[in-house]
């Protein structure tokens, strides 16, 4: 028999003891022993967690017990779940994560400290999607091209339904909470930063970059409006948070944030807490990955998925490769990445203005798409809004403040990167 300790019995947390007892004949025929939580450990012991499992505020009741097996780690927070996690391992027990922050910053070390003892983590990435197991395993033939998507169920939750039912911002983030979607500071979601946590994940497998969310282009969805709304389906887009992780030469272009994307590509289609990965391999070409991003029962799919792993015996180390994959790529500098932009801009509405406007462009080397104008609430005033063909992020950023140094455009000047 196998038993199982859990580190912060949350949504995800009561969902794991909740499936191991209700699933337990399949989850044993398919690991081949029997698998039970044992203990869990909350911070609050007053608060009903709808497990019969025995629970405990101190972790080390759960890291020193000589009993478990199998540590779940699923607290949240970066430090104190690093401490916890290498005692674990230190006491020779296996470790399964579904900690985003703590791989994003302590990936590495922790693949050091792990050795042969199984590290797994593949809630962490896409909530109940194999995306973890599909890079370390099922894509381990090829050179990885690009990766791409959808990895925030939250903000891919707020985005439909912003633009699909005209949802306010405010009250879809609430309901985002209350359906156990969005983390316990929702900043991390709409931020992008949660995202950028999944997106060094996946780009250590893939490339073994070694990089943290402050190294890496991260923007969140707080400032869209109904005006760029409107201009992404009059020009045949659908806007999306993306991860984009990208080979280009020999650097790695990582970043994320709200994206202009063809509304019929299959992407722009995946609505609602649904994430979805698409992976380019050199042999195997474009693969894609689809499924609930977040939610309880979801990701405690994934958690189990890694307990089964474990107990198997189906090992290997924690990123997929002990040596090797880390030399030769770099992460590309912000300033140097590549892409299409829209531009949305309020102006005075007179004559000579769109000339002066599209000259500080061509300045900077960035030619012009397609425009649009339409009248802006005062009179005097109008909207213009862009699309621009292929230029470097530094160009673009160099033409936004020369744009906003003119006397003819007031207020922010809002942006958003194009990908087809
Ligand atoms: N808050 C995360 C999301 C949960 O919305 O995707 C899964 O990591």
């Amino acid at each position: 028999m196998v038993k199982i300790g859990i580190l912060g019995v949350g949504t995800v947390g009561a969902s794991v003891a909740n499936i191991l007892e209700a699933n337990a004949d399949i989850i044993e025929a398919r690991a081949g022993k029997k698998i039970i939580a044992k203990s869990g450990v909350v911070k609050n012991l007053g608060k009903e967690r709808g497990v019969s499992i025995k629970l405990s505020d101190n972790p080390l009741d759960v890291v020193d017990d000589p009993e478990i097996d199998i540590v779940v780690e699923l607290m949240g927070g970066v430090e104190e779940p690093y401490a916890l996690v290498k005692k674990a391992l230190e006491n020779g027990k296996a470790v399964v994560t579904a900690n985003k922050a703590l791989l994003a910053y302590h990936r590495y070390e922790l693949q050091e400290i792990a050795g042969d003892i199984p590290l797994m983590y593949e809630a962490s990435t896409a909530g109940g999607i194999p995306i973890i197991g599909a890079l370390r395993t099922g894509l381990s033939a090829n050179h990885i091209e690009s990766i791409q998507g959808i990895m925030n169920g939250t903000c891919n939750y707020m985005l439909t339904n912003m633009i699909n039912n005209g949802a306010k911002y405010e009250e879809i983030l609430k309901e985002s909470q209350e359906l156990g979607y969005a983390e316990a500071d929702p900043t991390f979601d709409v931020g992008g930063f949660d995202a950028s946590h999944k997106l060094l994940i996946l780009a250590s497998i893939a490339y073994g970059i070694d990089a943290k969310p402050e190294d890496i282009l991260i923007e969140g969805i707080e400032n869209i409006t109904s005006t760029d709304v409107d201009f992404a389906k009059e020009f045949g887009y659908e806007i999306k948070s993306l991860g984009i992780a990208k080979k280009v030469g020999n650097g790695v272009e990582l970043r994320v944030h709200a994206t202009m994307i063809p509304a019929d590509s299959m992407i722009a289609k995946v609505d609602g807490v649904m994430n979805a990965v698409t992976v380019v391999g050199d042999r195997v070409g474009e693969t894609m990955y689809y499924g609930p991003g977040a939610g309880g029962d979801a990701t405690a799919s994934a958690v189990i998925s890694d307990i089964v792993d474990i107990v198997r015996g189906n090992q290997g180390p924690m990123l997929g490769y002990k040596k090797g994959l880390e030399s030769g790529l770099k992460l590309l500098p912000k300033e140097d990445i590549v892409t299409q932009y829209y531009l949305r801009l309020e102006v005075a509405d007179e004559s000579g203005v769109l000339a002066s406007i599209t000259s500080t462009l061509g300045k900077f080397g960035i030619s012009i798409e397609a425009m649009l104008q339409k009248p802006s609430s005062t009179e005097e005033r109008a909207k213009l809004l862009f699309t621009t063909h292929k230029c470097k992020e530094s160009e673009m950023q160099e033409a936004m403040t020369a744009l906003g140094k003119l006397d003819v455009v007031h207020g922010e000047i809002a942006m958003m990167r194009i990908e087809k």
